[in-house]
């Protein structure tokens, strides 16, 4: 069985899809731990309902080069100990270091809450015409600013590039008149549920078909819904 290291920052609703899909065999992988750097967030309440190590790493000094770089490392040494064949980013909040990112080539994946390119460059090719690539912590909010006439949801690879590695799926949201941020987000969150546990399965069955870790370039990746 896969073995899948959450990190998690929020309420924890992409955690749970991964949750419910592994309990129905729809995922083929166990979330083995959850760690968030938050104590009251939502996804360590749901890990420890599901019976799953929650794991609490509050971080103080968030500015503080030096602290962030010991508490990556304490980080790194938490996730290692779970031995994971991926680490998935479910709404964590933290740039990571590429001290972390060179520990586990290849290994993290990340959900974003907009469309973002095969490219990572800063335009994306929707059903709608061309528009922005929403990166950072409000994108939900940047595309209604925007009057976008569509956004979506993105899993891709992490690399050191914020919102911008290899992309392995990615979906439209319409944007509907009277939407606020909320309601915006929770349809797009909606459709991550969706996405997450396929994109990371699909990710998982290429590996293995592939004998194991095996290079990006050897990976089916960039399969798109629109
Ligand atoms: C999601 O929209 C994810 O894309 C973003 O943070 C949100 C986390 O939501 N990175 P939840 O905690 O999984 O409900």
């Amino acid at each position: 069985m896969n073995r899948l290291v959450v990190l998690a920052s929020g309420s924890g609703s992409n955690l749970q899809a991964l949750l419910d899909a592994s309990a129905t065999g729809a995922l083929d992988a166990a979330v083995v731990a959850v760690i968030s750097e938050r104590a009251d967030a939502g996804a360590l309440r749901r890990a420890t309902a599901a019976g799953i190590p929650a794991i609490s790493l509050p971080l103080r000094a968030r500015n503080d080069t030096t602290a962030r770089r010991t508490y990556d490392a304490r980080l790194a040494r938490v996730v290692a100990a779970f031995d994971p064949d991926l680490i998935v980013l479910a709404g964590w909040m933290l740039l990571l270091s590429d001290a972390f990112l060179d520990r586990f080539p290849e290994r993290i994946v990340n959900v974003h809450p907009a469309l973002l390119p095969d490219d990572g460059g800063p335009l994306v090719a929707t059903s709608r015409g061309v528009v922005p690539a929403l990166r950072g912590a409000h994108a939900a909010r940047d595309a209604l600013r925007l009057g976008l006439p569509v956004t979506g949801a993105t899993v891709h690879l992490v690399t050191l590039a914020c919102d911008a590695g290899p992309v392995l799926a990615r979906a439209e949201a319409p944007i509907l008149a009277g939407d606020d941020e909320t309601r915006l987000h929770d349809r797009i969150k909606a459709i991550e549920h969706r996405l997450l546990p396929a994109a990371i399965g699909r990710l998982l069955r290429e590996r293995r078909a592939l004998g194991g870790a095996g290079g990006l370039d050897a990976l089916a990746i960039g399969g798109v819904e629109r």
